[in-house]
């Protein structure tokens, strides 16, 4: 396997880690020799991730990122146990109800989604930033969606705040461009995980038709983009959203 982390050990924070495209990175994260934080609302899947990983690379700590006061604490208990944090991979999200047209999207609902995917994300941001930045050296990837950069019909709310978290990966990366710190996002299509089998089938079948290369994502390739995103070699690219899409947004 080639080694994006060198001279390990890194300490990196996986929020989402219980499940899913964070499951994943949190895994591929260690089997590199990075230390891994598991963060995520899900206590019993996150203690099992953590459990799975190799032995002392990883601790399991409670966070919800719609609650604020959650965070600090997490990402201490990261430090505590590694000692350091070199960055954080941000893979908590939600759809929200889908398959719905707009003037059908009720409100509570998007709300949630907001929480969670936008404000979670800056809430995270705003609470990990100070500790890379007094370090000069720093990976931040908030994983957005090609729904964000496209715009998926009857997902209004996933569109909206994908697309705002798109935006606010490009604002943030210009304000510490030069400190040592990179912010970037990570666009996907479909990738097969709980989240994309609790949708419609319709939904689905709306996503994947539009992926040229006529597949869904692997769970292994975009673990393996977000390694290399938050490794020390992705040194000359920040505010930029990765594509994993199969083709289907190639800007
Ligand atoms: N699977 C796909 O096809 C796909 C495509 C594009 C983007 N994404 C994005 O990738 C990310 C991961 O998605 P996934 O498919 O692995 O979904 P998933 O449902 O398998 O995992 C999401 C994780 O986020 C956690 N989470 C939800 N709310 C939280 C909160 N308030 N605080 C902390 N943790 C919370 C869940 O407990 C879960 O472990 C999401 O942001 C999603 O929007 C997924």
């Amino acid at each position: 396997m080639v080694s994006y982390f060198p001279d390990t050990p890194y300490a990196i924070a996986v929020v989402g880690a219980a499940s899913g495209i964070g499951h994943a990175a949190a895994r591929f994260l260690a089997d590199q020799g990075v230390h891994v934080g598991c963060l995520d609302a899900d206590a019993k899947g996150n203690a099992a991730t953590a459990a799975s990983l190799p032995a002392g690379r990883a601790i399991a700590h409670a966070v919800d990122v719609t609650d604020a006061s959650t965070i600090a604490p997490a990402l201490d208990a990261v430090e505590r146990a590694f000692g350091r944090l070199d960055g954080l991979v941000n893979c908590a999200g939600i759809t929200g109800i889908t398959n719905r047209k707009a003037h059908e999207v009720d409100l509570d609902d998007f709300d949630r989604v907001y929480r969670i995917n936008l404000r979670g994300a800056m809430a995270l941001s705003v609470a990990v930033l100070p500790r890379l930045l007094a370090r000069n050296y720093g990976r931040l990837l908030h994983v957005a969606s090609i729904a964000g950069k496209e715009g998926n019909a009857g997902m209004a709310a996933y569109s909206a705040t994908k697309a705002g978290l798109i935006g606010l990966v490009k604002s943030m990366a210009k304000d510490y461009a030069t400190t040592g710190v990179t912010i970037n996002g990570l666009a996907p299509a479909v990738i097969r995980t709980p989240m994309v089998a609790a949708l419609p089938e319709a939904q689905v079948t709306y996503m994947t038709d539009k992926i040229p290369m006529r597949r869904c994502g692997t769970l292994d390739e975009v673990a393996a983009l977000i390694a290399w995103i938050v490794s020390p070699a992705c040194s000359f690219t920040t505010g930029f959203t990765f594509d994993l899409s199969g083709g289907r947004a190639t800007y």
